[in-house]
């Protein structure tokens, strides 16, 4: 287990230049002094990410199944919402056991998306916007249509069979997506390769230095291309046991995707940062580490030189309940701030049930939620349509695409109140989510009401404040069944209570609060009188804080 070293600064790298493709730094901002003078890299702990699934998100072509052209007409949904980085969900040549994360060429895009041609412009055209690009980075396994498996799998003597991890025996290890054992028995050689997803996700050995020399080539295709970090898939999992001794929590069922933790995946990261970390423009690495433990999470932050940010998933499986989101966030305080170690918060993505669906369909909790990962301390994580308050897609058994049953939140954005929604075929690939007009994109634009002008006002509230951004976090004496917290940066000041109970609930702050923003539609800038109504969230200011002139104000975007 790597040990936390709490003195070393995270990141500590002046990059002078920027480089063709990569974004520029964020403008200076004096407010940001404190900050800036400890840590260059500021503009991902500022950030707002929007992940977009590409098969969902928008259609160009017309064949009901989304691609990057899609992505580049839509891009101006994400500027006008106000997030400012996207990180794409992979896109690359696969037969699409696992919708993508299964890759046969990392070097290349998948046709159904478009072409290496579409990626260049995709990235040039969110530059041009602003916005910056993630990439899902997919270092575990490759497809077994991948040449290098093919290759491997050919004979026991190919210079490319120790590139994936072969054995005699099986253990117990189990493999995710409900795929039974992790290992299968390859007829031609005799032998038993190991995935930890489906057999058609063969794993890389990662212990092997041409197979790291082969990944790190991949990093810097895309790198050279310009984008400005990854998302890397299951970061946890790279390294394994190399004793391949027996799990007894695989022989109670569980995969072991869902806890692997063994050191190398750590030298693997290392290697991945310093390579990144060589390329100027402040580039990015934020892992999932998906392991339901934030005590292991932290320490894939290395000593600030393994991932700059990590997925931390507790609050994605909670349910509406404040002890578990109370102790979560605890937690992450705890832990993570001794370790020098930035958060980052995700409700929803595309692998787990949406979070308005997990909170019972409630409209009204989805809506506080929203106040909730948009105040706390660290990168907030927005899953495409999340700001439209859509639900979970019900999908008939005839209709199921996922071998792993997570078809759930895939379903197609709906842009136009009419159907077929701003897609261009009769039937697109996975069914629209319920209440697909009344939620759709145009429809919320022109209701000042609505969830998406919700979100796009919290993010813009959230831009304009120091102490949202990169302020201290306290929580606040209140009820069981309330949430507050203050964030502080300088003599920015913020206040946020949450009521997660179905009856009103008071709450004693001190000081004179305004209600800078409502989950409820309930009219701002009142003096907040102590009263939280049931399930309603409010971010206060302080009521003697200057208010923005007008002409400082800035009118919202609309794509
Ligand atoms: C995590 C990804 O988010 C998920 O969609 C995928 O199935 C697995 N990793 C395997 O790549």
């Amino acid at each position: 287990m790597t040990t936390v070293i709490a003195s070393v600064p995270m990141n500590v790298n002046v990059r002078p230049t920027v480089p063709a493709g990569a974004m520029p730094g964020p403008p200076a901002d004096p407010s940001q002094t404190v900050e800036a003078t400890r840590d260059t890299s500021l503009w991902w702990k500022s950030a707002v990410v929007y992940q977009i699934y590409p098969r969902s998100f928008a259609d160009a072509n017309g064949d009901g199944v989304g691609d990057l052209a899609g992505i580049i007409e839509r891009l101006d949904h994400v500027r006008a919402l106000g997030a400012d980085t996207i990180w794409i969900s992979p896109i690359y040549r696969s037969p699409m056991a696992d919708a993508g994360y299964d890759i046969s060429d990392y070097c290349d895009v998948d046709p159904v998306f478009g072409s290496l041609a579409d990626a260049d412009r995709l990235i040039g055209e969110a530059h041009a916007r602003g916005l910056r690009v993630l990439l899902d980075f997919v270092p575990n396994h490759t497809s077994d249509q991948h040449p290098w498996f093919i290759e491997s799998r050919s004979s026991r003597d190919n210079p490319k069979r120790d590139w994936y991890i072969w054995r005699d025996q099986p253990n117990d290890w189990r493999a995710a997506l409900g795929a039974g054992s992790a290992w299968t028995w390859d007829e031609a050689t005799g032998q038993y390769y190991l995935h930890l997803f489906l057999p058609q996700q063969p794993d890389l050995n990662w212990r092997n230095p041409e197979v790291v020399q082969a990944m790190h080539g991949v990093l810097r295709f895309w790198l050279d291309r310009g984008v400005d970090g990854f998302r890397i898939d299951v970061a946890h999992c790279t390294g394994k046991d190399p004793t391949f001794a027996d799990h007894p929590r695989c022989l109670a069922g569980e995969p072991l995707a869902d806890f692997n933790d063994d050191p190398y995946s750590h030298e693997v990261l290392r290697g991945i940062r310093k390579l990144v970390d060589s390329y100027p423009g402040d580039r990015v690495l934020v892992g999932e580490v998906n392991i339901r433990s934030t005590a292991t999470v932290v320490q894939y932050y290395g000593a600030g030189d393994e991932l700059h940010m990590s997925f931390n998933f507790p609050p994605l499986d909670a349910p509406w309940d404040p002890v578990v989101f109370r102790t979560c966030i605890r937690e992450v305080d705890a832990l993570l701030q001794p370790a020098q170690a930035w958060p980052t918060w995700v409700l929803s993505n595309h692998d787990n049930e949406r979070h308005r669906t997990r909170y019972g369909g409630s409209m009204r909790r989805a809506r506080a939620a929203a106040v909730m990962l948009l105040t706390l301390r660290g990168t907030p994580f927005i899953f495409q349509g999340e700001e439209l308050g859509l639900e979970d897609v019900v999908v008939e058994p005839g209709q199921r695409v996922d071998p792993g049953g997570r078809d759930g939140p895939r379903g197609p954005i709906p842009w136009d109140f009419a159907p077929p929604h701003g897609w261009r075929a009769a039937r697109t690939w996975l069914p629209f989510p319920p209440e697909a007009a009344a939620l759709s994109v145009q429809t919320q634009w022109s209701q000042p009401s609505s969830m998406l002008h919700l979100y796009r006002t919290l993010i813009e509230t959230r831009r304009a404040s120091p102490a949202l951004r990169l302020g201290s976090w306290e929580e606040l004496p209140s009820p069981p069944e309330v949430l507050a917290y203050c964030r502080r940066h300088g003599d920015d000041e913020r206040v946020v209570c949450i009521n997660f109970a179905e009856r009103p609930l008071p709450i004693d702050l001190e000081g004179d609060w305004r209600v800078a923003i409502d989950s409820l539609p309930e009219g701002l800038d009142r003096r907040f009188d102590g009263m939280l109504q049931p399930e309603q969230a409010v971010l206060l200011e302080p009521l003697h804080r200057p208010r923005p002139q007008p002409q400082q104000q800035r009118q919202p975007l609309q794509p």
